[in-house]
């Protein structure tokens, strides 16, 4: 199957313009002034997956955004692989930090991108590695190298909880039917360290707000008589973490995995340079829990993080104001075997719990979803591994990841099947920031790999 190269070689700047003209429209799911960008993205990706072979292609309507669905069958006794991804971005903001516009992409060379990377909200999360696996599709249908039946299931919500897909997943199982999920939507170690995700956490979501008087006061008339909502927010936000950064909400750790001494030192394994880390993100040390290192705070550890936090005067000059009101969204990323929406019950009678008399506190829950972890004794990971070992040359490092794809632990529960990560990003790729980009190489490295994973699930199965 060495066409692939050559197929990539010859086709590499359609390629690379296809994913620029997707990310030129942006398709900002949490905002609604730009509905029309997403339901036109939606259409865009629609339109690509025809072109590059499938034959049913159906626009499926929701409550929300549409998902975009596409198949191609060659043989019903063939094993199917179903692809998931989505076409929604990130806001972009704060735009002034972007050196060139978010959706007028550009390649630009970097330190670890010398040979260029598109700078564009959406280039990794999630359109440009989405996009990789539509033009895999394209050189195997077109030189028939397809060796087993595929679907595409594309998503335009995932950046604001995949709600719609959680509605449209229970009503869909049979078309939806696969053998394994492959998705792109994570990162690996290095360019020459690759990895594959075998977990990602859960997550519980939640918006807080404080209010004591029944409006905004005179800070030096009625300063020190009342409760500020700001203090008391604030205080009670730093009353979360103990001097050890354990999270202090009772019973908060109950399911939480405790891994083996000998899973951690495994773990441990892992190239990671903590002097490297450090420079990239201009700290001078790290923080976090105690008793566990960098990737494992970052992994199988839950967190609690505020996100965002207002309240009171914050414009230009000086007011003395005690604000009626306080607010802060929080996060809370959760390890497998924690229930999202447990814990979000555990959260919401904390903090109403330790709210002082004085003020009064309603927790409102966003969304949230179960984190997840692969086994890596199947074929599906035996066959990405054999992949990666093929087009890389070295054999890929299983890794949990700190983020959170709620929707595949939805996905196992009504589709009964695993999910493979096969992520080509990086985390100085600067997804959810400003000045995201994704590598030219690791673009065309994801195209130039899928190919290889369908090859090898298939044969795998076949020897079953
Ligand atoms: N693709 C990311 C998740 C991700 C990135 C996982 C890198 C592992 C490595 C996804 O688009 C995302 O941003 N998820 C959100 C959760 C969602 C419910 C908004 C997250 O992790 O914050
Ligand atoms: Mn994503
Ligand atoms: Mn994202």
């Amino acid at each position: 199957m060495n066409t692939i190269k050559t197929y990539i070689k010859n086709n590499k700047e359609r390629f690379l313009n296809e994913l620029i003209d997707l990310l030129k429209i942006p398709s900002i799911s949490a905002d609604s002034a730009y509905k029309k960008e997403v339901l036109n993205t939606a259409d865009f990706v629609l339109k690509s997956l025809k072109n590059a072979g499938c034959e049913k292609v159906e626009l499926c309507e929701t409550p929300g955004y549409p998902i975009i669905y596409g198949e191609k069958i060659i043989d019903k006794s063939l094993p199917t692989v179903l692809v998931y991804g989505h076409y929604d971005v990130q806001p972009a903001d704060p735009i002034d930090l972007w050196t060139s516009p978010p959706f007028e992409p550009v390649i630009k060379e970097t330190a670890i991108h010398p040979e260029g990377a598109i700078f564009a909200r959406g280039a990794c999360d999630d359109k440009g590695q989405m996009y990789m696996h539509v033009k895999a599709l394209e050189y195997m249908t077109s030189t028939g190298n397809l060796p087993c039946n595929v679907k595409f299931m594309i998503e335009g919500e995932e950046e604001v909880g995949s709600e719609s897909l959680a509605w449209f997943v229970p009503r869909n199982t049979e078309k939806l039917a696969n053998d394994v999920i492959l998705i792109s939507d994570t990162g690996m170690i290095a360019n020459n360290i690759p990895s594959i995700t075998t977990g990602l956490r859960g997550l519980s979501y939640v918006e807080v707000e404080v209010t004591g008087p029944n409006r905004d006061l005179h800070s030096g008339l009625y300063g020190g008589a009342v409760a500020n909502p700001i203090n008391i927010l604030t205080k009670m936000i730093a009353s979360l973490h103990d001097e050890n950064n354990h999270i202090t909400i009772p019973n908060f750790y109950d399911n939480v995995e405790e891994l083996s001494v000998d899973e951690r030192a495994e773990m441990a394994k892992a190239p990671f340079s903590l002097e490297n880390y450090k420079k990239a993100l201009d700290i001078d040390a790290v923080y976090g829990e105690k008793g566990y290192s960098t990737n494992e705070r970052n992994s199988i550890r839950p967190t609690l993080d505020v996100n965002g936090i207002w309240g009171g005067y914050t414009g230009e000059g000086a007011k003395t104001v005690i604000a009626s009101k306080a607010y802060a969204k929080i996060s809370m990323r959760l390890v497998p075997n924690q229930d999202w929406k447990e814990i979000t019950a555990l959260f919401k009678n904390h903090f109403e719990s330790i709210a002082p008399k004085s003020v009064k506190v309603v927790v409102k829950p966003h969304h949230g979803g179960q984190g997840y972890v692969t086994p890596i004794d199947n074929i599906a990971y035996k066959a990405a591994s054999k992949a990666y070992e093929t087009t890389f040359g070295k054999t890929p490092i299983p890794q949990r990841s700190g983020g959170s794809i709620p929707i595949v632990a939805l996905f196992e529960q009504e589709l009964k099947s695993k999910t493979i990560l096969m992520g080509f990003g990086l985390n100085s790729d600067a997804i959810h920031s400003p000045n995201e980009h994704f590598g030219v190489w690791n673009y065309l490295k994801g195209i130039e790999t899928i190919p290889y994973f369908y090859q090898y699930f298939t044969e795998m199965s076949s020897e079953k």
